[in-house]
Parts: structure tokens; C-alpha cells; sequence
């Protein structure tokens, strides 16, 4: 383990929600299911399911309940789910969830695009969300979107971050998640976020959601856990965007993730060689190769040995 990275980190596997609601089809509920069952047999602590938003609005998404009902039972596997308002939360209830993350930004304009209210009525949406969650047992998560830029402001300001990082966690989440949402930002430009964030809000309750859009995810992500930050997302196999911030492309791919940290002697938890033979079946069924170098190159290595 180098000095500068945490001894073991925790990863949060986004690619069944992020991933999938960013496919231009809607993957088969049956492929949705495997997909998280596999995911969630591989070591890793978290896979988040799916969203109970509009279906109108992701309807890459809108078999969530059938989702959720379908997939197994995996004893000490989070299965978080994505909740804008109460009319999502009360169908997550009802579908079993036992974790929800609620998902504001830090920029006005994504703000509206994503969730059609300003940052201000979107803290007003999630907290009774918040409250009721956390009344009902279940654990809560908050993403901030668009933390190293918006696709429709450009900059956003490092105080806008941390005024709705620190709301949320006012409200009750135990963690946020800071998104880069359309992978513009930069090692530099993550550690001065953070430098920015942790003496005020603790590193402890914060995580980092990387998009990989400029090849900078995994840059960033251990520029993260330089200064302190032990826990990620990630999408198995680079998939990932959102439909609602343009020019968004796949998250950091797991694999990636998973294999830097392996070969820095930073546990995870995660067998490498399960998740990419998962990705390696999931982009069977999308009918494209992964994104992902670590599965590209393992899967050719594979070959090069069979031969
Ligand atoms: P709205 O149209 O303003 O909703 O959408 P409304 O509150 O005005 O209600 C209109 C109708 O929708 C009503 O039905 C509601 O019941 C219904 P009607 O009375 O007309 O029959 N409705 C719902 N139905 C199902 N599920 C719901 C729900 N809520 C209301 N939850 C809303 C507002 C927030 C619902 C909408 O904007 C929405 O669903 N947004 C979700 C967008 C989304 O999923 N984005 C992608 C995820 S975020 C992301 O990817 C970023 C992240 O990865 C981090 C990063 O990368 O930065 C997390
Ligand atoms: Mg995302």
C-alpha cells in the first residue's frame, strides 16, 4: 500500500442504474436482474439497483419494481436505490428497498434540466424523503451533481458545492456523493474541491462519482483518495451517462477502478476476474465491447492464453 492511498476502500457499483439509464433501448428486466446478481456476487459492498423516478422521464428504468422483486438474496450487499420525491419513495417502500439516495446539484441549470425544480425546491423535495426514509430504518445516500462543471453554466463555484453538500447532510444522509457528472474535471481540480469541502463537512461523509467522458475518472478518483476519501462509484464495464447532461459518457469502469487499486495494495473486497467476466457478459447482451481498457485487455489476454 502507497502512504498517500487509504488501506481499503469501498465502491459503490452504479452501473445497473447509471449504466442502464443511459442505453438508448431498455435492457430486458431479466438481463436487469442477472446483471445485479452477478454484480452483487463479486465482493462488492454496494449495488445500486435502479431509480424510482418518472417513468416518462427514464424509461430505461421503469421495471423497477419488477427489479426489485426479482433480484436474490445477497446477505451484506447494499442495494440502494435512486428516489427523487415522496411518490418515489413511497413505490421504494413498497418494492422493499432498504437504502435510498436522493440526488440534488450544484448548479441551477442541471438542477432544473434533471429534476424540473431549482437546487432550492429540490432541498424542499428531498426532505421529507429524508425524514421519512430515515423513520422507516432505511439508509440514505445524497449525490451532488455537476461539481467540476455543468454542461449548461460551465464552472461551478467550490461554495455552491458545499452549500448543497452541506444541506443534504444537515437533512440526514450519512454520505454524499460528489458527482462529476460530465467528466470535465481534473486531479488538480477535484483535490481543490475537496480541499475546499473537508474541513467543513468531514472527508468521512464524503464520496466521489466520476464520469469518465475526458479519460480523467480514475485520475480523479485516486486524486480522491489521496486526500482522504475511502469511497467510490463506479460502473462495471465504463457504462454509464446521464440523459439529462449532454455530452455525459460512462462512469469510471469498475475494473479500472479495481485493478489500480489492487496493484497499489489498496483492498476492496471486489475479484476482478468475476466482474469483468460480468461486464464481459453484459456487453454481449448491449451487442458493443466495453469502454473499459482493464476489460478489453483482460478478455485479450484470455484469448492470447486459450490459443
Ligand atoms: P415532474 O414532471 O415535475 O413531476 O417531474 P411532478 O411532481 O409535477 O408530477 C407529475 C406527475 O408525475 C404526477 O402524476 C406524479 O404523480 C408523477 P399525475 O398526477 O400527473 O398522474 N410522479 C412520479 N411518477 C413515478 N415516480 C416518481 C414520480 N414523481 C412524480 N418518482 C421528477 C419531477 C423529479 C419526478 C422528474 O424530474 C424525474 O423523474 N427526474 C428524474 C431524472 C433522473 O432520473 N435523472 C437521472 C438520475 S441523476 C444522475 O444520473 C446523476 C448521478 O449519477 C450523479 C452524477 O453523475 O452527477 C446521480
Ligand atoms: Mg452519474
Amino acid at each position: 500500500m502507497r502512504p498517500d492511498l487509504p488501506e481499503q476502500v469501498r465502491i459503490v457499483e452504479v452501473g445497473p442504474r447509471d449504466g442502464l439509464q443511459n442505453e438508448p433501448g431498455v435492457v430486458p428486466t431479466e438481463v436487469k436482474v442477472a446483471f445485479i446478481d452477478r454484480l452483487s456476487a463479486t465482493g462488492l459492498q454496494a449495488v445500486e439497483v435502479t431509480s424510482f423516478v418518472h417513468p416518462k422521464w427514464v424509461p430505461q428504468l421503469a421495471d423497477a419494481a419488477e427489479v426489485m422483486a426479482a433480484i436474490g438474496d445477497h446477505p451484506g450487499v447494499a442495494h440502494p436505490v435512486l428516489v427523487p420525491n415522496e411518490v418515489g419513495l413511497d413505490k421504494a417502500l413498497a418494492a422493499g428497498a432498504t437504502e435510498v439516495a436522493v440526488f440534488a446539484a450544484a448548479s441551477e441549470a442541471f438542477s432544473q434540466a434533471n429534476l424540473n425544480t431549482d437546487i432550492a425546491g429540490s432541498l424542499a423535495m428531498f426532505a421529507p424523503v429524508v425524514q421519512r426514509a430515515r423513520e422507516a430504518g432505511l439508509d440514505v445516500r445524497g449525490y451532488v451533481s455537476t461539481v467540476l462543471g455543468c454542461p449548461f453554466q460551465g464552472d461551478v463555484p467550490h461554495d455552491d458545492v458545499l452549500r448543497v453538500t452541506a444541506a443534504l447532510l444537515e437533512m440526514g444522509v450519512y454520505e454524499v456523493s460528489l458527482g462529476d457528472t460530465i467528466g470535465v474535471g481534473t486531479p488538480g481540480a477535484m483535490q481543490d474541491l475537496l480541499d475546499r469541502l473537508v474541513d467543513e463537512v468531514g472527508v468521512a461523509s464524503l464520496a466521489v462519482h466520476c464520469h469518465d467522458t475526458y479519460g480523467q475518472g480514475l485520475a480523479n478518483t485516486l486524486a480522491a483518495f489521496e486526500v482522504g476519501v475511502t469511497t467510490a462509484d463506479a460502473s462495471a464495464g465504463g457504462l454509464g451517462g446521464c440523459p439529462f447532461a449532454p455530452g455525459a459518457t460512462g462512469n469510471l469502469a469498475t475494473e479500472d477502478l479495481v485493478y489500480a487499486l489492487h496493484g497499489s495494495g489498496v483492498a476492496t473486497g471486489v475479484d476482478l476476474d468475476a466482474l469483468v467476466d460480468t461486464s464481459a457478459w453484459m456487453a454481449r447482451r448491449l451487442g458493443r465491447p466495453s469502454p473499459s481498457r482493464v476489460v478489453t485487455a483482460t478478455l485479450a489476454t484470455r484469448e492470447t492464453a486459450d490459443r
